[in-house]
């Protein structure tokens, strides 16, 4: 068996507007899924994951399955995250050259799906790595962000950037520009998170920004503005100026939720941060229902984050300087 690791992310800056062309800064956190892939003798797919919102569940595919799983989330978000196992597999495949192989797969994620924090990317990335490994095969870090970026596009029907992939497979904090990913030098930022239970649906979201910016110029700018965000953003990661990150992740939360992306628990958690003192705060990801980030080094936003209705879980996120780790 091989068993590789990826971590999740935070967006600093610039999701929704990186899918019209504007950068977006995401940073990697330590917080991870696992996926152990061992070949079998025939050419089934079984997957058994545990994960925060899934309980533990298994699905054979090519075999009989055991019936409809049951776990307390969404059919759609289940569906979703076996896609995008069944779709790092057949990336495996192709790598390989090894059409009729099967494999138990194996998930054991701490990130929960669909709230903003790359659970999707990490799994993809994790799956492939491990896979290829299985098979004798080791990917180059480009090549797998390129695979595991391959499998989100597919599963979401072509709605997907890079930044997910790219930053789950290298690490660190990374700028994304349409096809252009690169790392960026990243001082050890106070992260910490917000969690209201919830998932977005990054399908609809995206969709409704992209119908707003077709409507309303002024919504167009909004987007743009974004971008310029972003490029601000830059330099403060670059010159280490926190207390401008903050406010610049303030500003940007204000115009997602222009845009319609933000919802009535991450405004909480996002006020709850800012009176805290939190140097900023924003959501993170497609939005809709999720997880905040803010800019903290004290423990105040983290307190205060627990007390706040609609929030369910908070805790500090350190930057993961590497994105996928071979285990074994
Ligand atoms: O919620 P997440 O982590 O899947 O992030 C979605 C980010 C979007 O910019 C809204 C879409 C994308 O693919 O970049």
């Amino acid at each position: 068996m091989a068993v590789s690791s990826a971590p999740g992310k935070v967006y600093l800056f610039g999701e929704h507007a990186v899918v019209y062309g504007e950068p977006a800064v995401p940073c990697a956190i330590e917080v991870r899924a696992r996926v152990g892939v061992e070949q079998r003798a025939d050419s089934k797919l079984r997957i058994h994951a545990e994960d925060l919102s899934l309980d533990g569940f298994t699905v054979e595919y090519g075999g009989t399955a055991d019936g409809p799983p049951d776990v307390d989330v969404q059919e759609s978000l289940l569906t979703a995250a076996m896609g995008y196992v069944d779709g790092a597999i057949k990336q495996v495949r192709d790598v390989t050259g090894e059409d009729e192989v099967g494999f138990d797969v194996t998930i054991e994620s701490d990130i929960p799906l669909g709230a903003g924090l790359g659970s999707s990317a990490a799994v993809a990335v994790a799956a492939i790595d491990a896979g290829t490994r299985e098979l004798g095969t080791t990917l180059e870090t480009d090549e797998l962000a390129e695979r595991a970026y391959q499998t989100e596009y597919e599963v979401q029907g072509g709605q997907a950037s890079r930044a997910d992939t790219f930053c789950s497979a290298t690490g660190g904090a990374v700028r994304v520009e349409g096809d252009d990913c690169r790392s960026l030098e990243a001082p050890d930022l106070p992260i910490v998170v917000g969690f209201d239970g919830g998932a977005g649906d990054t399908g609809k979201l995206v969709a409704g920004v992209r119908g707003l910016r077709e409507e309303y110029e002024f919504a167009a700018d909004t987007v743009e503005s974004i971008g310029e965000i972003v490029r601000n953003g830059e330099e403060a990661l670059a010159a280490d100026d926190i207390e401008e990150l903050g406010r610049l992740m303030n500003f940007n939360h204000g115009l997602l939720s222009a845009l319609g992306v933000s919802s009535r628990s991450l405004d909480s958690m996002v006020w709850a941060a800012r009176n805290a003192g939190a140097h900023g705060a924003k959501l993170t990801g497609a939005g809709g229902g999720g997880c905040i980030v803010a800019l903290d080094p004290t423990d105040e936003t983290e307190t205060a984050l627990s007390y706040t209705p609609g929030c369910e879980d908070s805790f500090r996120a350190e930057l993961a300087e590497t994105g996928v780790e071979r285990l074994e």
